[in-house]
């Protein structure tokens, strides 16, 4: 059995993790679950839900929580990583900051995705090496922590040995809500898809050896990529914001209906609609914490004083999806997932060295890339700058270069001009001032 320590314990999301690993004990068999945070006041009040989820499956788990990376780490052999550095009140600036500027307020898309950037990369590399010091020699880092794109990229260039595995649970999301629309479970379906993280496209959806694309554009083109089943299995997913986003594709795909897109598209291919319909005392941020977060603690506190747990957390496929690619990862199924990876030629006419999304199988080395050839110039040249993008913010970071922050953000498509994208950044810097390296 696994000892697993999940970093960032004190996140929304680690009940719902705990209770997707309790559902599969069998298939990834577990003796200790470690949380570890920095935050420990946090961590606690979250604790004692974490282990009653534990204790509903299991008396024989070992359940810890911790504020000394030793007690996390040392001879585990998975580390899940969910980090969110700043927490929520600082992706309320990350929304709200661009959007005063009229730019799209989002946590890991445009000027905010690029700020998060810069807080996450450096303490991300700090966790690895705690990681390798004290874990087991073969320990795996599933890695959930946003800016993904961004974070994959810094981890890249800093740790490029370390074993990290990058992951984001959108398109997985996205293949939820597929299956529910062509009544046919998720785990059936066979995709193709090319990009970045949170920037790509799905270009077949295989079921029994048949495309079923064509048959998705047309329930897209009247309900977008959405059914009341599949907001029903996933409360985070079915919050009105979240309806939104999924019926926004159906703008993208009447325009361009070659491709399915990832949803986070539509915050650089119509960022003035974005705009328009955002509020500027009220994002998503701002929902979280009165939404997800509240009824979290709450329930925390229900619990405290009556003894009686309300389901009052995430579940879904966030949770099933780090437990399939770690399962995947532990006994070497090669199973098919899309995930973060160097791209080596999956994506022939993108950078050999980028860092991409796209189908791989993952063994107990890691994933291994399915090529995907060459992509039309449209998607290229939109990926080609996004990536450029990405690319400059990491180096801004490494090297605390000025300049190349505010070529990232101009090159943003989010960013109408490079006075926009200076008045952005300079207000960012100050917000920012206890995160991010000096600029
Ligand atoms: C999806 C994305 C994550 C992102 C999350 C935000 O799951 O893949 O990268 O963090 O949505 O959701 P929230 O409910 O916090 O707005
Ligand atoms: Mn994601």
């Amino acid at each position: 059995p696994f000892i697993l320590a999940i970093a960032g314990g004190g996140s929304t999301y680690t009940p719902g993790i705990v209770k997707s690993l309790m559902v599969r004990l069998e298939d990834f068999p577990l003796a200790e679950i470690r949380l570890y945070d920095i935050d420990s006041s946090r961590q606690d009040t979250i604790a004692p839900v974490v282990e009653k989820v534990i204790r509903d499956h299991s008396q024989t788990i070992t359940f810890t929580t911790t504020s000394d990376p030793e007690t996390a780490f040392r001879g585990a052999h998975f580390v899940f990583a969910q980090m969110r550095v700043g927490q929520y009140k600082m992706r309320e600036q990350d929304e709200k900051i661009p959007l005063r500027h009229g730019v799209p307020g989002q946590e890991t898309c445009g000027p905010g995705g690029l700020a998060y950037g810069l807080r996450t990369i450096l303490p991300m590399v700090e966790l690895i090496d705690l990681v390798e010091h004290y874990a087991d020699s073969n320990a795996w880092i599933v890695n959930y922590s946003n800016p993904a794109a961004i974070v994959a990229e810094g981890v890249r260039r800093l740790r490029p040995q370390a074993r990290v595995l990058n992951i984001c649970d959108m398109p997985v999301a996205a293949m939820r809500n597929m299956g529910a629309i062509l009544g046919v479970d998720r785990h059936k379906l066979e995709v193709d898809y090319f990009g970045l993280n949170h920037f790509g496209w799905f270009t077949r959806v295989m079921v029994d050896g048949e495309d079923r694309l064509p048959e998705l554009r047309r329930h897209i083109a009247k309900f977008g990529l959405l059914t009341e089943d599949a907001a029903q299995t996933d409360p985070q997913h079915s919050d009105p914001s979240w309806v939104k986003t999924w019926r926004n594709i159906q703008p993208i795909m009447e325009h361009f209906p070659e491709y399915l897109p990832n949803p986070y598209l539509q915050y650089y291919l119509m960022p003035n609609d974005i705009v328009a319909h955002q509020r500027l005392d009220y994002t998503r941020a701002n929902e979280v914490m009165d939404g997800r977060e509240k009824k979290l603690f709450a329930a925390a506190e229900e619990y405290k004083r009556t003894g009686i747990l309300p389901d009052a957390f995430h579940v879904g496929v966030h949770g099933a999806f780090i437990v399939d690619v770690a399962c995947s990862l532990a006994f070497d199924l090669r199973q098919r997932h899309l995930v973060i990876v160097e791209n080596k030629g999956a994506i022939a006419n993108l950078p050999y060295d980028a860092m991409v999304e796209v189908p791989t199988y993952i063994t107990a080395n890691g994933p291994e890339p399915v090529r995907m050839g060459a992509v039309p110039l449209f998607h290229q040249t939109l990926l080609m700058q996004q990536l450029a993008s990405e690319q400059l913010l990491v180096e801004a970071t490494i090297e605390g270069s000025y300049e190349k922050a505010l070529q990232a953000f101009t090159l943003n498509r989010t960013v109408p001009s490079m006075q926009h994208a200076k008045a952005i950044l300079d207000e960012m810097i100050a917000a920012n001032a206890a995160y991010w390296p000096e600029l």
